[in-house]
């Protein structure tokens, strides 16, 4: 599909975001390994979130959504999954594959879990290492990439400490850790997001933090729960990069999930000018959540590298935007992660910014954007990854004319109301 994406001279109004992308996938696997009956409010519309919630249907959870969106799941216990018919599709989505994988090496059958031509180019030995310590047998095709086929095995535990800085890895070694007998430890140098560890703990785990280490004892029985998913936060990044840079915006987004390992963006933005105030502080379901009210401002750019990569790694894209059109421009360092996400968006990123007439410098592990530049009106490409179709959609507000987002639909991994949502509130 094309989007058209008109320009605007602002952003106007109050909306409320998709259920947190992260935060849904860990329910929908917890709440299948729990014991009783979970109820799941505002989960994630997302495709790649329907994608876990699929594969735990083919392993034999019942899973029904009603008209209000609330996702019922009648959690099955640590040992009640049964083995599936056939290869676990993941679609496009690391987050199911990699989690998912963690439960699927401690089955008593062997299962294989695969996705689209993305995901099929996405690397995998970052799990089957750990896995494979914990007594798992894993093949992949040349060695690592999906699909995978995964022999379960009686885990034991592991102290651990992956290479990269991965909520994903560390996900998947704590899924791992809870059928495991004794502890399983992630070790941790960089902190990554921790909603895996704030919803181990709304299920009832045994598990603990302290310092750099993530502990999760083995066996626990988890509880089914009611619990409500926040607003994406990174969702509601696109919509804080083009309310801040179209002048006069005024902006609210209500509910959004503020958990303290993700508001990197916001110091991030406000620290390069933007105009952002957070009010009515909630908890729900041991997150945090917020209503961010943004008006436009100037922006100045800076830099990103580090700790902050890691923090800010889904919102690089877009971040790149407001780059271009900040005063002094953006540097982004140590991304080199970015190469295997759903594409490689330094590659993605720089293509769309040159068929727009935007200047950027791309080094091996990031890229600088100068700043006071203007993006033309152009024909860019989603190259299928979501977070590339909607950067670009907010670039092409700033233009003087309208651009056209080919394979436009990727968005719909994420947030398959973004257009609808940007139409409305652009004026
Ligand atoms: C995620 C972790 C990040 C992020 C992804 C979601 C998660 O991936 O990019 O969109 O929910 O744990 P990595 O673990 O590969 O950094």
């Amino acid at each position: 599909m094309q989007e058209k994406i008109s320009p605007a001279g602002r952003l106007e109004g109050s909306i409320r975001l998709p259920g947190d992308k992260s935060v849904s996938h860990r329910y929908g696997i917890l709440a299948s390994i729990a014991e009783g009956t979970s109820k799941i409010h505002h989960y994630s519309t997302g495709a790649d979130c329907q994608s876990t919630l699929s594969c735990m249907r083919a392993l034999g959870v019942t899973i029904t959504r009603d008209d209000a969106g609330v996702v019922t799941v009648e959690g099955r216990g640590l040992d009640g999954l049964s083995k599936p018919a056939a290869e676990l599709d993941a679609g496009n989505s690391g987050s199911t594959i990699r989690m998912l994988s963690g439960v699927l090496a401690a089955q008593n059958f062997t299962s294989s879990i695969g996705g689209d031509a993305s995901l099929s180019r996405r690397p995998m030995e970052r799990i089957m290492k750990p896995l494979e310590l914990m007594g798992a047998r894993i093949e992949a095709r040349d060695g690592k990439y999906p699909p995978l086929t995964i022999h379960g095995a009686a885990l034991k535990a592991l102290r651990y400490e992956p290479p990269m800085a991965s909520a994903q890895v560390k996900t998947c070694v704590l899924m791992g850790g809870l059928f495991a007998e004794g502890e399983t430890t992630v070790v941790e140098k960089i902190r990554t997001r921790d909603h895996t560890e704030v919803a181990l703990r709304e299920f009832g785990a045994d598990i603990t933090v302290g310092g750099e280490e993530i502990t999760v004892k083995g066996r626990a029985r988890l509880q089914g729960r009611e619990l409500s998913v926040p607003g994406d936060l990174s969702s509601a990044a696109f919509f804080l990069v083009a309310a801040s840079i179209l002048p006069e915006s005024r902006l609210t987004i209500q509910g959004v999930g503020l958990n303290p390992s993700r508001t990197a963006l916001l110091d991030w933005l406000m620290s390069a000018g933007a105009r952002i105030k957070v009010v009515n502080i909630q908890e729900v379901s041991g997150e945090l959540t917020g209503d961010l009210l943004v008006t436009g401002a100037p922006v100045a750019g800076g830099v990103i590298e580090g700790a902050t990569t890691a923090a800010l790694i889904d919102e690089i894209p877009v971040l790149s935007v407001l780059g271009a059109v900040s005063t002094n421009g953006l540097v982004v360092k140590d991304a080199r992660e970015l190469r295997v996400k759903e594409t490689d968006r330094i590659a993605t990123v720089a293509e769309n910014m040159k068929r727009m007439g935007v200047a950027i410098e791309v080094q091996e592990d990031g890229f600088r954007v100068p700043g006071g530049q203007k993006f033309r009106a152009a024909a860019v490409d989603s190259f299928h990854d979501h977070r590339i179709a909607m950067a670009f959609a907010i670039a092409g507000l700033t233009a003087a004319d309208t651009t056209a987002v080919e394979n436009s639909e990727a968005a719909s991994v994420s947030f398959p109301e973004f257009y609808a949502t940007l139409r409305q509130i652009s004026q």
